[in-house]
């Protein structure tokens, strides 16, 4: 046996010099709810998981079975191409074509991704250094300021809950930051808030954006989950958008291929091709079987994807209209995966994160405390519409019960 002073390391343990941008990184506000989500899991109790916007569907017959016919071809088993083979990018600019009346380019204007939140990361990383600042909204998903972050940039988040008022603050944060900001993220349909705009909106960024000078990333991951007859805009419809800025989509939510990691950046061509060099030096492409399921899909599963929407839009009624009988202020969102949910008073000033922890420990419900979208979502929770009715309806029995139980304590 050896004995202890000749295990290496014992009394000098190595340290692991890891890069300052790692430190730059704010604590993980999810942990402690995804842990004891993970022990109950373990100890074999039920949860209600409707904490994060990952689709509990499958993709359409249709797409799993080319990905099957596509596992044959021992071609596909080899690396493919990091911006995407050349039909999955003609059909994602048909797709705009139909959906947006927007013509891309697809040699230049269109670039495969490894999911949405990689294209960004990426994109981020190819326009962003020290000393650089991005706009971002405000409650934040995570990756809008942490790419930045990662980046070695400087993050300014303002809120975007009303519109009109985030593009003011934008312009004042521009007349007066020197130097400007590089960049503005927008996500619409918001995660976590579910804040819908018009196209409006966008004519008045792009007006911004060239008097200011700065880029513009629209996240549109919800793209295809709207409802009652809205339709959400896409930045790049907009006259001059593609002058300053992208748009990244996804096939996670409206396709229900969030595993599959598949996404696309469009537009500005200078702004693709650095995300493509980037991508060139750090990936081989997505698998080569899923971007040919991915083109079947986007020529032939668009129903499927009307039809995914229509039961997000049942969920979201089983959902609101359960939660407001329990008298909570909650709206009907107009798009999106996410229900935003102000905490009723008696608990609101417990706080988002152990509001989220009691509904967990004692309703056996997981949802987002507003609080991990930053302080502005202090007060709320996100609760993600991906279990079923039927789940959804005794999603509410529980938060019912456990908030009544304490009600008649303190009564
Ligand atoms: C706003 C937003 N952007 C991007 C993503 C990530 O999407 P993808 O699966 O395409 O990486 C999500 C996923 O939850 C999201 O909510």
């Amino acid at each position: 046996m050896r004995s202890e002073s000749e295990v290496p390391f014992a009394d000098n343990p190595f340290q692991v010099p890891v890069a300052d941008r790692l430190k730059r990184l704010p604590p993980y506000l999810f942990g402690k709810i995804n842990k004891l989500k993970y022990q109950k899991r373990v100890a074999g109790i039920d949860v209600i998981d409707l904490g994060m916007g990952n689709p509990t569907d499958a993709p359409d017959p249709a797409i799993q079975e080319k990905l099957a016919d596509a596992l044959k071809d021992p071609r596909n088993h080899r690396y493919s191409v990091s911006n995407g083979i050349g039909n999955l990018r003609r059909e994602v600019s048909k797709r705009y074509d139909r959906k947006y009346g927007v013509r891309l380019n697809p040699d230049d204007e269109v670039i495969a991704c490894l999911g949405s939140k990689e294209g960004f990361s990426h994109m981020c990383l190819a326009l962003m250094g020290p000393g650089d600042t991005a706009i971002v909204p405000s409650p934040t998903f995570p990756i809008h300021s942490y790419a930045v972050v990662l980046a070695s940039g400087n993050v300014i988040a303002l809120d975007v809950r009303d519109p009109q008022k985030f593009l003011s603050n934008v312009a004042y944060t521009c007349e007066h930051l020197f130097p400007k900001p590089r960049l503005v993220v927008v996500n619409f349909p918001h995660n976590p808030s579910s804040t819908c705009i018009e196209q409006d909106f966008f004519v008045d960024l792009v007006k911004l954006a060239k008097k200011y000078g700065f880029l513009v990333i629209s996240d549109f991951a919800y793209a295809d989950i709207c409802y009652d007859g809205y339709q959400a805009p896409s930045f790049l419809a907009t006259p001059g958008a593609i002058d300053v800025g992208v748009e990244l989509t996804t096939m996670s939510k409206g396709f229900s291929m969030a595993g599959w990691r598949i996404g696309f950046c469009c537009g500005n061509k200078e702004m693709v091709r650095a995300l493509a060099t980037i991508k060139g030096y750090y990936d081989y492409g997505i698998f080569q079987a899923i971007q040919i399921a991915a083109i079947v899909a986007m020529r032939h599963a668009e129903p499927a994807v009307d039809a995914i929407a229509k039961e997000y839009q049942k969920r979201r009624d089983v959902l609101v209209d359960g939660l407001q009988r329990l008298g909570w202020e909650v709206e009907k969102p107009k798009a999106g995966m996410f229900v935003w949910a102000k905490i009723p008073e008696p608990w609101a000033k417990m706080g988002s994160i152990e509001f989220s922890m009691k509904l967990l420990e004692e309703g056996g419900v997981a949802v987002s405390p507003g609080r991990g979208f930053g302080d502005e979502g202090e007060g709320y929770l996100r609760l993600a519409i991906v279990e079923n009715s039927q789940r959804l309806r005794q999603a509410v029995r529980e938060i019912g019960r456990c908030t009544k139980a304490d009600q008649a304590k303190a009564s």
